[in-house]
């Protein structure tokens, strides 16, 4: 068995997570869920089913710059390296960086425990030379992986502008953790989707298959399958758009009628049209994420985008001010 080769660090939170944090939320006003709940074993899947939408311009032009980026990566990077994948789910992107970069070590990081077991082994099994390590954790709080007490040079890999699901603040949290995680000199790669009209952006959360709308309605399946409710995904509408003011995509689940839920003993009213708020999904201007970054001491050192400027991919070295 592949498995024993892998190292394994389990933190993943439970159904306590669920159960506390989709009671809390119902209670804030705007109600809100995190978006961290839409990746269980099915909502990962209708995202894998996102990512190949034609509407969904991020993930292929992603692929297409890492692609052609790739030379040039390496030679700022070297081999050897320790590549660390945040949010690593089916792990696809980062074959490309395996092949190209010839990394020492890798750890996949990721909250959904099935999809993470899955890939790692894979990852193992597929590149044996790699010495692979996983880490199941919940990083929308905090990136608490044990010290990766590792001689190698440490490069994160954050792709698929999961940042954007952070407000500025919590994202530079994350970057800050990720700056300690990788240490001075070390690099973070991370895909960050940009401004651009709001057509595509709004075209890109709204597909004409209904896929999107599938995986937002699937946080509420998720609440009626793990835990004791009786909210009814078929009263809700999918409503995403594009904020210009905020700089985001959001996503909110609409009741289609006047309703009271019940979660977990608790009742909940909503009146007609009123919601949940599921997602944000930050857009940025290059030299907007050059300042987020700055501010928690990384440096932009390379930045790829394709030739429409609908996606980009950067390479940001931790240079912490002395001190
Ligand atoms: C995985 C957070 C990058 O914001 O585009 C896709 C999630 N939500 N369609 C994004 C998502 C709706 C995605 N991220």
């Amino acid at each position: 068995m592949k498995r024993q080769s892998i190292r394994f660090y389990d933190a993943h939170p439970g159904i306590a997570g669920l159960r506390d944090e989709v009671l809390a939320g119902f209670t804030c006003q705007p109600r809100m869920l995190p978006p961290k709940f839409f990746y269980d074993a099915q909502g990962s899947l209708l995202f894998d089913r996102i990512c190949e939408q034609p509407e969904y311009y991020q993930t292929r032009t992603e692929m297409a710059i890492l692609d052609s980026a790739l030379p040039d990566l390496v030679r700022r990077i070297g081999a050897e390296c320790l590549l660390v994948e945040l949010g690593s789910g089916a792990s696809r992107k980062v074959r490309l960086l395996l092949e190209g970069l010839h990394p020492g070590g890798y750890m996949g990081v990721d909250i959904s425990r099935e999809f993470l077991l899955e890939s790692t082994e894979l990852l193992a099994s597929d590149y044996p030379w790699l010495e692979v390590h996983a880490a199941c954790v919940d990083f929308s709080h905090r990136l608490d992986i044990p010290p990766v007490d590792i001689d190698r040079h440490k490069v994160a890999f954050y792709p698929g502008s999961s940042i954007g699901n952070f407000d500025r603040e919590d994202a530079q949290r994350l970057l800050h953790d990720v700056g300690r995680l990788v240490g001075p000199g070390g690099h973070l790669l991370i895909g960050v989707d940009l401004k651009k009209d709001v057509d595509t952006l709004n075209s890109a959360y709204n597909d004409a298959a209904g896929v999107t709308a599938e995986f937002n309605l699937n946080l509420l399946r998720r609440i009626r399958r793990e835990l004791d409710s009786d909210i009814d995904p078929e009263t809700f509408d999918h409503y995403a758009f594009y904020n210009p003011l905020l700089g985001r995509i959001e996503m909110h689940l609409l009741s289609r009628c006047r309703q009271r839920v019940l979660i977990e003993g608790q009742a909940f009213e909503f009146e007609r049209g009123e919601g949940i708020h599921t997602e944000n999904s930050y857009k940025y201007t290059v030299p907007e994420f050059a300042g987020l970054a700055a501010g928690v001491g990384f440096v932009q050192e390379a930045v790829w985008r394709d030739p429409d400027d609908l996606f980009s991919v950067q390479l940001l070295r931790y240079e912490p001010d002395p001190g």
